[in-house]
Formats: structure tokens, sequence, C-alpha cells
């Protein structure tokens, strides 16, 4: 994990817990309209991948545990993690791009419902994400991978293509010199699609493809009984991509800041077109790309008025993680997009530069919610990043920077949190380390869990433990 040269130790922002009465008139728990829906609260739980799906992409029983123990801390708001919208296989990610997969989103929606006695409203992040393939040994880079071409056979006039490919599995040196940049990033990280390998036809054709995929997943979430969909277009996946100011795409789906948002607009039209206007769509971008060549702040909040005028229910910032400035993987492994500074950006730790980890994004947010509401749009403003206390939330909710708080980590760390503060007893939320135990988790594709409790209570009659056998699945239980 990447962390700022600085390397300052942060500590964690007074608690200042309210008493449950200046909890209840607080505005953090006040109700607020997003799209057709009343949130009870202003508390959100931003979409986390927990790696608790299989192979299939089904809800597992796992997954149904996993999600009913947030809702038993009844958020406002609870955002299922990214769920893919196609239906091909992507490792244990959960998929809502079949039918099939209706039955256990509507077990899903039923017990949330249940354990958070109908508080909690409940969406589902939709995503799409480009191929990639693991960082391959150089020896089965150069066998099978390597299309030998005349740019390569000029560096070696008397050799045949075989024995080409043999030469350069045995001498590193050349690399750097006879492969192009693209055969030498394949070679260093692995292969990776992109938005803007307009040569590969299914690329050419995602503004033709993407509508009609998004929508039908958004219909079934419908179908399941979600209360809205999130959109996915933030951090390394395609939609952001095309969102992304290295999108430099010819064919009117990117270069311009008109054209990187075209295909982000359509995409939502067509969902809207199909859900219809009652049901609530938003979607999550990146307030800040944090990469070399990433948008501009005027291009997010030109993005920001543009999602909302259109007529987006919400929009979730977030920032960071992406692709292009992640570390190299090891041999065998994918790159991962949380490992670089951009990485840091979208999960920032206690170790941290002068500005540190807390409300990290909101320099960013602050400013789209404002020209959001200068476009004269009420749209609710979701910002999320390092926001974990009561006077973090209500400060930015007071102040206008934020309309409702999403709190990830922490809310991994405590999911009774926000019904502790609500009961004024603050004093006894788990609060987070932000470690970033739980990424390295992630990174791994291992069942994610926080160490602030994994380790408790192990013996505890009936506990579900990962598949190491050595952590608990879910956060011991709490009584009021
Ligand atoms: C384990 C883990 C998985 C995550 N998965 C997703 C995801 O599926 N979709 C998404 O938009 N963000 C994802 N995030 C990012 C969080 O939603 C959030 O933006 C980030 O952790 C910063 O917020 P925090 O400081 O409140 O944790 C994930 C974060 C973690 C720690």
């Amino acid at each position: 994990m990447w962390v700022p040269p600085q390397r300052i130790k942060h500590t964690l922002p007074e608690g200042n817990w309210p008493s449950r009465e200046e909890a209840r008139d607080s505005l953090w728990f006040s109700p607020l309209r997003v799209g057709n829906l009343a949130l009870e609260q202003r508390t959100w739980i931003p979409a986390m991948v927990p790696w608790r799906s299989n192979e299939e992409g089904e809800v597992t029983r796992d997954v149904l545990d996993y999600y009913e123990r947030y809702a038993q801390g009844f958020p406002g708001a609870l955002v299922v993690e990214a769920t893919g919208v196609r239906d091909i296989p992507s490792g244990p990610l959960l998929r809502i791009g079949h039918d099939r997969y209706l039955p256990g989103l509507r077990k899903l929606v039923e017990v949330v419902r249940q354990a958070s006695q109908g508080r909690t409203r409940l969406f589902i992040q939709i995503i799409d994400f480009l191929g990639i393939r693991r960082r391959p040994e150089p020896a089965k880079f150069f066998a099978r991978f390597l299309d030998v071409k005349d740019r390569h056979r000029q560096h070696f006039p008397d050799l045949k293509d075989d024995e080409i490919r043999q030469r350069l599995a045995a001498e590193p040196a050349l690399w750097e010199q006879v492969l192009d940049e693209r055969e030498y990033e394949t070679l260093q990280y692995g292969w990776r699609e992109r938005v803007t390998d307009l040569d590969t036809p299914a690329i050419r054709e995602l503004p033709q493809s993407l509508p009609p995929v998004f929508a039908a997943a958004a219909v079934r979430a419908r179908e399941a009984g979600f209360d809205g969909v999130e959109l996915h277009y933030a951090h390394a996946y395609t939609m952001a991509s095309f969102l992304s100011g290295r999108n430099d795409r010819k064919d009117g789906y990117g270069s311009t800041r008109e054209g990187r948002l075209r295909l982000p607009l359509e995409v939502f039209r067509e969902v809207r077109r199909r859900v219809g206007d009652d049901y609530t769509v938003g979607c999550r971008y990146l307030a800040h790309e944090g990469i070399q060549g990433g948008y501009s702040q005027e291009d997010a909040c030109f993005y920001g008025v543009e999602l909302a005028r259109a007529g987006m229910d919400f929009l979730s910032l977030s920032r960071g993680g992406k692709f292009e400035d992640a570390k190299q993987p090891a041999v065998g492994w994918a790159v991962y997009p949380y490992t670089g500074p951009s990485g840091y950006e979208c999960m920032p730790s206690f170790i941290s530069d002068e500005r540190g980890p807390w409300g990290r994004n909101v320099p960013s947010a602050g400013p789209i919610r404002a020209a959001v509401r200068e476009a004269g749009l009420e749209t609710p403003v979701v910002v999320t990043g390092g926001i974990c206390s009561f006077t973090q939330a209500e400060e930015l909710l007071r102040s206008g920077q934020a309309d409702i708080i999403g709190s990830a980590r922490q809310s991994l760390a405590d999911p009774d949190w926000f019904h502790k503060v609500a009961l004024g007893r603050g004093e006894e939320v788990r609060r987070c380390k932000f470690s970033n135990y739980c990424e390295g988790l992630d990174q791994k594709h291992k069942q994610v869990t926080c160490q602030c409790w994994d380790r408790l209570e192990l013996d505890e009659p009936g506990v579900a433990l990962a598949e190491d056998g050595r952590r608990r699945l879910l956060a011991p239980s709490w009584k009021p």
C-alpha cells in the first residue's frame, strides 16, 4: 500500500459524541429526500466489496449475513457492493447480468428490510469493467502473447519469429528497446484493456453495447425490490475511464469534457427510460481523479452539474483509485487500482501528509455541490473519505459542503455505530484505525474483515469463520 512520503501519523478526530437529544436535533440524524425516497437520516454506507459471493456471482448465505449485519445499525442508506452488469465470469464478484440472479437479490432485499425494520433504504451499485489479466511469466509472455511484427524483426534480421521470442525471453536488457510501450506494460503489469482501444471492436462499440446492459441491470434491481441503483462511474472501471481526463477517444466519446461525459449521460438516459421516472437512480463518480492527466476541478464541477441536470437523483463523490499509477503486481497477480497515490486518495490511511486522511475528499467535493446549487439544482451530494466522527459529519452538513455523509471503513469497524450515536452512546463506538487492513484483504480477494473485531470471541457458538479459519466474518453483535 502506498503512503505519502511525509509519513505523518494522524490521530483519530475527537468523537465529541452527542447526547441522545443532541443527536436527535442534529442534521446528520435528520431526514432527507433522495429522488422518490425518504432517507430517515443522512448516514450512508457506501459500496464495499467484501468478497462473500462465489464464482457464479450469486448471493450466498455469507452475502446475506454481511448485509444483514449492517442493516442492524439502521443506516439511512446502504449501498450493496459493485455488482457486475454483464453475464460473464467475473471471479467472486456479485452479478446482476441475468434474470437467474433475481431470487438471490430478492432475498438480500428482504433480509435488509427485516433487519433494519424497514428503516434503511437499500441501493445496489452496478458496474462494468474491462478485461484484465495477471502479470505473466516473461517466458510465457514471449511464447504465447507477443504478436511478432516487422518492427520487432528489424532488430533481429537473421532470426525466425520463434527464435526472436526465445532471444527476447532470455535477454531482459532488450525489452525496452524492442517492445513498444503497450507490450512492455503488458509484460510488466499484465494485459489490460482500455476504453481508448478503438481497434478492438468490442471497445469501439461500448457506446452502443453499454446503455442496454446497464438498463437491463437497473430493471432487475427494481424487480428485486432495491430502493434504487447507483451507477458506478468511479475509480478504475469502464465508465470512470470514459469520464477520465486521459480519455482521448476521437469518435465523439472522448477528447473534450462534453465528449467524455457523453456515454455516462447516454447510459443514464437509457436506465431512466427503462426504470421510469419514479425510481431512484444516482451515480458515484470521482471528485478528483488523482492521476497525472486526470480531469480538473472545473471538469468535476461540470460533470456534477450536467449529471444532476440530466436527472440523477443523487451524486456520490469518491476520489482516486486508478490503474494508471498502481504498483507493479508480482508475477501471477493482477494489477490492483488502489496501490498507488490515487489509491491512497480513495482510501486514505492514518499515515499521511500534512493534509491528513480526515475528510480528504471535502476540498474537491464541496465545490461540486456549490456548482450544482448555483445551477439551481437540489440534487443531494454524498461525500465520503475519512469521515468517522459526529463532529466532522455535522460540520460538513452545517457548512453546506455535503448533504449526506458516507462512511465505509468506520461502518465496517462498527456496523452499529449510527445506532449507538443516535442513542447517545457514542462512547461505545468501535473506532476504525484507518490502517487499511481491510483494503489489504480486498487486494488479495480475501474475505474482508476488520482488525478491530475479527479475532474477538472466536469461540462464540455458531460464529462463522473466514476460509483461513482464523477470522470471524461478522462483527460481534451489540445489544442496546
Ligand atoms: C474493502 C473495500 C471495498 C470497497 N469496494 C468498493 C466498491 O465496491 N465500490 C465503490 O465505489 N467503492 C468501494 N470502496 C471505497 C469505499 O466505498 C470508500 O469510498 C472508501 O473506503 C473511502 O471511504 P472511508 O474513508 O469512509 O472508508 C471500497 C473500500 C474498501 C475498504
